[in-house]
């Protein structure tokens, strides 16, 4: 029996808080939406009951107009900020006011496979949930139907301090009506996070969604961020093509017929970010109608949801290959020797599990298996040489940030099986 088997399980009973998991102790002491739904897919390999309870536990959170949000605040913390009174929002239950890529639909379906027989009374309530939230994305955050998603927070992408957004945050004031006062860096090296500077424009938008009272419309007329995102939208049209998967399987056709609709067009919008020249899918900054050029890993992620021809899958992995020689762990978060390149800082470099875990369905997806397989070795025996940390310095292989991570542990379960 493989030791780390046992450590992954332990991690995530560990920090398990009641039905839900924290991403790690004291540093993220609530529910976060992404990070929940990779902990359903770890959970789904070996108790399926309780990979339901995290992602019913999220939906909790929903709110009436569908959105899901990026933290859900079941239980108070001093040890987080911005908490629940920063983001002034008015679910029963406290949460953040903006929301997170939408991993959701992809757990769910494969959470259903797993559960077997029976499993349609509990995945159904699930199904409605993500059915709405796909609808909030494709109202709230694309209402000129382009097909590509909007993010109006870094926060939403997930990569929250990624070079993607140097130019699109560099507009954003640093005034803030709220005091900030940061907690992560008396938990974590203040060197493996984002800046002052960046924490006091996260939070200047915060407080400017906050006094719309997070009408979707109004945010999107105030936003000084706005960025129509590929890696969000990617991973959207995953989880769309999962959802339609499960609208089929329960007959509810005209559904099926809805999200199909969403995917076709989200499909053809993604396919227009390639650019040839960069080997990349881009983003798009819409405030100022340009190209986001920054070479993050954001440009490969396409890969998971787009059966792409063999001449852009072969440049597309050839450019991958370039930004992952010489290091100790692919795949980095921005491309190395670049001025925005920095091995240990959050996402301005790092090699995140996650992140790898869609890359390689992707490259699965595409053809690429023995690229896949060197991906997912090099993941497995980075993790087992220095734990289940948040992330990897790709040059050194060391462990970084918050320790005993739960997406990690996820991640290796779900990459060893
Ligand atoms: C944080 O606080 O670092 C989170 O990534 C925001 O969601």
């Amino acid at each position: 029996m493989n030791m780390h088997i046992d450590q992954a399980k332990r991690i995530l009973a560990q920090n398990d808080r009641g039905g839900y998991t924290v991403p790690t102790d004291r540093l993220y002491p609530f529910q976060w939406n992404w990070d929940s739904a990779f902990v359903a897919m770890g959970f789904a390999l070996y108790d399926t009951d309780r990979a339901y309870r995290e992602l019913e536990r999220l939906v909790e959170g929903q709110w009436a107009d569908g959105m899901i949000p990026h933290i859900v605040f079941h239980a108070p913390s001093e040890t987080y900020f911005p908490g629940p009174d920063v983001w002034h929002t008015k679910h029963a239950i406290p949460t953040s006011g903006i929301t997170q890529p939408p991993v959701f639909a992809i757990a769910l379906r494969k959470l259903h496979e797993a559960a077997g027989k029976g499993a349609e009374a509990r995945t159904l309530p699930l199904y409605e949930a993500a059915l709405k939230w796909h609808r909030w994305w494709y109202s709230a955050r694309d209402p000129d139907g382009t097909g590509l998603v909007a993010l109006l927070h870094p926060w939403e992408s997930g990569s929250d301090n990624s070079p993607a957004w140097d130019i699109a945050l560099a507009r954003v004031p640093t005034t803030t009506d709220t005091l900030v006062v940061r907690k992560d860096t008396g938990h974590v090296n203040a060197d493996m996070r984002p800046r002052d500077e960046d924490y006091r424009r996260f939070i200047h938008l915060v407080d400017t969604y906050a006094a719309c009272g997070w009408d979707p419309a109004k945010q999107w007329e105030k936003a000084s961020f706005k960025v129509a995102e590929i890696q969000t939208t990617a991973i959207l049209l995953k989880a769309g093509e999962d959802l339609e998967h499960l609208a089929s399987l329960f007959d509810r056709t005209e559904e099926a017929i809805e999200i199909a609709a969403f995917n076709d067009r989200t499909r053809k919008a993604l396919m227009a970010q390639w650019r040839p020249e960069l080997a990349r899918f881009v983003s798009r900054d819409l405030i100022s109608g340009e190209d986001v050029e920054a070479a993050t890993q954001a440009g490969f992620i396409p890969l998971l949801s787009l059966d792409l021809d063999k001449q852009v899958a072969d440049a597309l992995v050839s450019e991958m290959k370039a930004w992952s020689k010489d290091l100790k762990v692919a795949f980095p978060t921005t491309k190395p020797g670049i001025a925005s390149w920095e091995p240990k800082r959050y996402w301005r470099g790092p090699a995140w599990a996650i992140i790898n875990w869609l890359l390689i369905d992707g490259l699965k997806r595409n053809g690429h298996t023995a690229v896949a397989e060197e991906l997912r070795k090099s993941t497995l025996a980075a993790i087992e040489t220095e734990g289940f940390a948040e992330y990897f310095d790709p040059v050194t292989g060391q462990g970084c940030g918050g320790l005993g991570f739960s997406w990690t542990a996820a991640a290796y379960l779900w990459l060893e099986r």
